[in-house]
């Protein structure tokens, strides 16, 4: 009977914390499976990691990729499924800087 308990445990625990996969650093989450297969050919996935971005940002990160760094183009659901993965895990209101200074807020230029 006790292992039901522990079983129990396990799931509850699994709802309530967002685990991250220890040899990626990526947040294990719906399509997190998919980025780990196509973005660490590259570069390291601390770049991806430490990014925070909205669905437009991510694209557009994608697609400068894709122009300028021989990223491969993906079919449409495998991008649409990376998309909703970093808008959702990486996405600004995560953000840990603030934002940049207001214009008249900078110093002025002589
Ligand atoms: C074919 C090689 C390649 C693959 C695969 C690749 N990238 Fe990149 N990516 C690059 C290069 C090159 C840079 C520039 C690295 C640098 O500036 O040091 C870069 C930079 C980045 C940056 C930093 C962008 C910035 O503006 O600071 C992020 C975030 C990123 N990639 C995310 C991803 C994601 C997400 C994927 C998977 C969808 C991916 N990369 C797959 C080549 C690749």
């Amino acid at each position: 009977m006790r292992i039901f308990t522990f079983i129990w445990i396990f799931l509850l625990s699994n709802v309530c914390y967002s685990e991250i996969d220890s040899a990626t650093g990526l947040d294990i989450a719906p399509g997190w499976e998919l980025v780990r297969m196509h973005c660490g050919a590259c570069h390291s996935y601390k770049l991806v990691t430490s990014q925070k971005a909205d669905r437009q940002g991510w694209y557009k990160m994608i697609k400068w990729m894709q122009e300028t760094q021989n990223l491969w183009s993906f079919d449409e659901v495998t991008e649409k499924s990376i998309l909703d993965y970093l808008s959702t895990s990486y996405s600004p209101s995560h953000w840990k800087r603030r934002a940049p200074l207001d214009k008249n807020l900078m110093p002025r230029e002589n």
